[in-house]
């Protein structure tokens, strides 16, 4: 069975604003690139590519092409018959007029696609973009399609804060329909995230077993090895609170913790999203202190190689009070998860790149086995990256005399399944806008309520100078102090290894 094969969309021409930046070298085109490989792109196709750079039709092929060739280095002649499918347009995304052009651009098009053709606009500039870019959209009509569907999709970050976001889901509203804005963010395209949805509903023994009667508490990591390379001037103005916390792992906790949808359908499954964002406990400024750990990398040396401090990186304040590291606790106030603390981390320059949701079991109300006390808890660890996969950790009977307990895993490495295509989170998006499959997108009411649960710490961080930074040296796992806030004796955050079912401070990474 071809399990690649998926259902043709239709004709479709994507116009990609922000076309000479390093999303679009790194990963739409190698997304879209993928599609193409894969035989899942319509008959009639184009790409227009646009930004404020000069470049004819062939230079922008030619750019593209050894962005392709840099992720498939062996794919050359399939590259080129791609690369046909390119084109440009070079524009000032503020020049209202220069939006007119652009439509004739595309209806010109003509034997890829033309006019009777569907429309994506894909934003990929940077965010303060995204407001006059939509309108001027608006403007020169190129917000409705007569002939077929005209969608948007928006990159992240959508929005600086609850305020901001709200603003540009009224400015949107006022141009696109929300059926036609899709928000996006790449963590839900990435096939071990949706497997969080399949594990849980797809099997009955879980379900029992996924709730406050028998779950401890619950850990997510998100640990990047690599520091902010050369995006300092948007990292400073970000940090890891909405580059990282506010998007991609509370999405994770949305379906780690949400109910089961009564259906598939969009709707169904991000309404139970929604009401998981809704009943995160808000923090008050004075949780903020004690429940929020921020942290920013130092200067250090790694495995004998000197790293600079994010201070010292190209595009940052020299006395920037970002954090490049944040740690939270919180709660979830519904009957499913009522009194379970949810423990969330992730930072820039740690020892390994590793993401992973940790579901830790209470302890058996009886421990008999005296010798064992030091056991740990039974944990089910669902591992996104790398080595994705799945493990359970229990305790089994240690040969020999008496009853000494060990911890033996039970895992599933999706590596194994090797004659499966595993899509890119970006060429599994795309795919969905193009036939109209919004599930894996982010409505307006998520993103608000998402933000609307972050603000109390932006506020207190920006309000309170007492609330401290830490520093940590680049290579470890943060600030100790963030140790603190799991709670208990003997328990401490997982320290992930290269391999999944490994753990502990001095394991491969
Ligand atoms: C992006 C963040 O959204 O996600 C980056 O802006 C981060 O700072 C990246 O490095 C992580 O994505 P992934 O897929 O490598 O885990």
């Amino acid at each position: 069975m071809d399990t690649n094969k998926m259902t043709k969309p239709d004709n479709c021409v994507i116009i990609i604003f922000g076309a000479s930046g390093d999303l679009t070298k790194r990963k739409l085109i190698p997304a879209i690139f993928e599609l193409f490989k894969q035989d899942n792109l319509p008959e009639k196709f184009a790409v227009l590519g646009t930004a404020s750079s000069e470049f004819t039709d062939d230079e922008f092929r030619s750019q593209m092409k050894e962005a392709v060739l840099k992720v498939f280095q062996d794919s050359a002649d399939i590259a080129e018959k791609f690369a046909a499918k390119l084109n440009y347009y070079a524009m000032d995304f503020k020049n209202e007029q220069a939006y007119n052009d652009l439509a004739s651009r595309i209806k010109s098009l003509g034997g890829t696609c033309g006019s009777g053709c569907n429309y994506i606009f894909y934003l990929a500039t940077v965010p303060s973009l995204f407001e006059s870019i939509s309108i001027n959209l608006g403007k020169a009509g190129l917000n409705v399609n007569t002939s077929g569907f005209t969608r948007i999709i928006v990159e992240k970050p959508f929005g600086y804060d609850l305020e901001s976001a709200i603003k540009l889901n009224n400015v949107m509203h006022t141009v696109f329909t929300e059926e036609q804005i899709y928000r996006i963010d790449h963590y839900l395209g990435k096939e071990t995230v949706q497997n969080v949805l399949v594990t849980r509903f797809a099997n009955g023994i879980f379900e029992p077993v996924w709730n406050r009667n028998y779950v401890h508490h619950v850990e997510v990591t998100s640990a990047e090895n690599i520091g902010i390379e050369n995006r300092g001037a948007y990292y400073d103005g970000s940090g890891a609170l909405r580059d990282m916390l506010q998007s991609h792992l509370l999405r994770l906790v949305t379906l780690m913790a949400m109910e089961p949808p009564s259906s598939f359908d969009s709707d169904a499954v991000r309404n139970e999203q929604l009401k998981v964002l809704q009943s995160l406990r808000q923090l008050t400024p004075e949780d903020v202190e004690k429940q929020v750990i921020r942290g920013q990398y130092i200067a250090s040396s790694i495995r004998g190689s000197f790293v600079k401090g994010y201070r010292e990186e190209k595009g940052v304040d020299t006395n920037s009070r970002t954090e490049t590291y944040a740690a939270i606790k919180f709660y979830i106030d519904n009957w499913r998860w009522g009194g379970v603390p949810f423990y969330i981390r992730t930072g820039k320059h740690m020892p390994t790149r590793v993401t992973e949701a940790v579901i830790h079991f209470k302890k058996t109300p009886h421990f008999l086995f005296k010798e064992s006390r030091d056991i740990s808890d039974n944990q089910f660890i669902m591992r996104i990256q790398p080595d994705e996969g799945v493990v359970l950790k229990f305790g089994m009977k240690e040969p020999g005399k008496g009853f000494k307990v060990h911890n033996v895993n039970m895992d599933f490495h999706y590596k194994d399944i090797s004659n499966i295509h595993i899509p890119e989170a970006y060429e599994r998006l795309i795919y969905d806008c193009m036939v109209g499959d919004s599930t894996l997108f982010l409505r307006a009411d998520a993103v608000e309520a998402a933000w609307r649960f972050v603000e109390p710490i932006q506020k207190a961080w920006a309000e309170n100078e007492n609330i401290k930074i830490y520093g940590y040296p680049a290579g470890t796992w943060g600030p100790d102090v963030a140790d603190n806030l799991i709670e208990g004796e003997k328990r401490t955050w997982r320290y992930p290894c290269k391999n999944l079912a490994d753990d502990g401070i001095y394991c491969e990474l």
